[in-house]
């Protein structure tokens, strides 16, 4: 189908009835209250949320929420068909997708809707926009959180994009939180460590394709700009940033521009996080470098993304799963691990603390290769704890098979490995505050065992040919119930 810009986007999704329109909320927790109630309680398809008409804002001034919550939104966002008959089909058509990536480099533009509307200076004023206060126990409005954040490596020269959680401390400064070994916060280190300002842009509104590649652990190195363009099979259309130089998207619906100073901090948060709680330092605020807004450009009627982590499944871990799933089965077989049949990064694990992968035994070893690499290759490494491997016949995203196969296949002495010392972050729940540098995998082999794989012990069930038999001869409509 292919779409312009978000509002594009949004259009072609208001056509195939996935855009819930609310009015007159407010700001200050309503529209988060909403949002939770909205995605963990719809019984179907979680519609994208856009809120207009907000408490104290003129009509236009809009905040979008949920923009990934369905396959078929995620699927128009990646260029991929829109029906689905599972989400491992889905899974699967997406690691087709990036395994034959081809980039495609932004192009450079002279101006684009972006420069509608600008504050400079004194003007500057984030509070124009309805920037929500999410939950109870937050220490303040999140400008940024389903945005792109651009940073530029010092010395090689290229820009990265992530997305990293912006508070508003007043109208002109925004906390910025990096956990460790995010790719800005290694360019943030770099130049702090040499005393330098570090120029910055953050863009809310973005073209949907940019958001995923920016929330997305896309290798060191690899533009994400490139990345999206190929998601979407066109470039993104970028122009210069007038305060940082910084090649910014055209189309977004708001681009800030500004610098942080190194030394300087400020109390940030707390912020729920995706794993569910707030588990930075529970309810305490933590020093955070600040962005000093120099200069914001918005569209007119400008529409601020924003995403709510909260106690899973929240507004974004549906999305996350399936973007983890596929990448990772990717890097698993760039790895060298064959014959993988399935990935499921499980929602709740926040698509980082629970994954399952399946595979077709091939040799010994097999099964802890797959385990071993899909616990620390890039896009599983960071903050992740329990890997499943299990056989063909089980479908990674069906919990039941899942821990049916761990149930049955797996013996705990012959199945499970321990890793220490590995990737953790400041949002690891299960970590006390005063311990956060590491955390340690569990590997659990759930496949027959190799040695005895051919002998196991016959599955008791219906084949699929005669069960197939049995609802021609029967109909369909045994399976209506009574
Ligand atoms: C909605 C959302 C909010 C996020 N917030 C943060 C954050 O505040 N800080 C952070 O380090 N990572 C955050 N992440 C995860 C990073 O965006 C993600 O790991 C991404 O790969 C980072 O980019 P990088 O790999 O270029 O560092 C968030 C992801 C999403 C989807």
């Amino acid at each position: 189908m292919g779409y312009e810009d978000l509002r594009d986007w949004l259009d072609q999704v208001a056509r195939f009835g996935e855009l819930l329109r609310l009015n007159g909320a407010d700001w200050n927790l309503e529209i988060g209250g909403l949002c939770d109630i909205i995605v963990r309680e719809t019984k179907k398809n979680v519609p994208a949320i856009l809120f207009d008409e907000v408490r104290g804002y003129p009509k236009g001034m809009r905040a979008l929420f949920g923009t990934q919550s369905s396959l078929k939104r995620l699927a128009l966002t990646v260029g991929l068909p829109l029906e689905y008959d599972s989400m491992m089909d889905f899974v699967k058509a997406f690691h087709h997708k990036i395994r034959t990536l081809e980039t495609v480099p932004p192009v450079m533009v002279n101006t684009g809707p972006v420069t509608q509307n600008v504050m400079e200076g004194d003007q500057v004023d984030l509070y124009k926009f309805p920037v929500p206060f999410h939950h109870e126990l937050d220490g303040g409005r999140y400008f940024g959180t389903a945005h792109v954040v651009l940073t530029q490596h010092p010395d090689d020269g290229w820009y990265n994009l992530g997305t990293y959680r912006c508070m508003v401390h007043d109208k002109s400064t925004l906390g910025l939180h990096i956990s460790a070994g995010k790719h800005g916060r290694i360019h943030r280190d770099i130049y702090f460590e040499r005393g330098q300002p570090m120029k910055v842009v953050v863009a809310t509104g973005t073209d949907p394709a940019l958001y995923l590649a920016a929330s997305t652990e896309i290798p060191w190195g690899v533009p994400e700009y490139d990345y999206a363009g190929g998601l979407k099979g066109e470039p993104i259309r970028v122009m210069r940033g007038p305060y940082t130089g910084f090649p910014i998207p055209a189309s977004a619906e708001i681009v800030v521009e500004g610098e942080c100073y190194p030394g300087e901090l400020k109390d940030e948060g707390p912020f729920g996080e995706w794993a569910g709680y707030y588990a930075n330092r529970g309810l305490e605020k933590v020093p955070e470098p600040v962005i000093h807004v120099k200069r914001i450009m918005y569209r007119t009627d400008p529409i601020l993304t924003c995403a709510q982590p909260s106690r899973p499944p929240h507004e974004y871990s549906f999305s996350r799963s399936i973007v983890r799933s596929g990448l990772l089965w990717d890097e698993l077989e760039k790895a060298g691990v064959p014959d993988i049949k399935g990935v499921w990064c499980h929602e709740a694990g926040g698509s980082r603390l629970f994954t399952i992968v399946s595979i077709k035994q091939r040799y010994p070893g097999h099964a802890r290769q797959a385990g071993i690499l899909a616990s620390q290759v890039h896009s599983g490494a960071y903050v992740g704890r329990y890997v499943v491997v299990v056989d063909e016949d089980i479908d990674p995203s069906n919990t039941y098979d899942d821990l049916w196969a761990i149930a049955t296949r797996s013996d705990p002495e012959r199945s499970i490995e321990i890793l220490r010392r590995c990737w953790s972050s400041s949002a690891d729940p299960a970590l006390p505050v005063d311990q956060k540098l590491f955390n340690s995998r569990c590997i659990i082999d759930a496949c027959r065992p190799y040695e005895w794989k051919d002998k196991f012990y016959p599955v008791a069930e219906t084949s699929s040919e005669f069960r197939a038999k049995l609802l021609k001869k029967w109909g369909d409509e045994i399976l209506e119930g009574v």
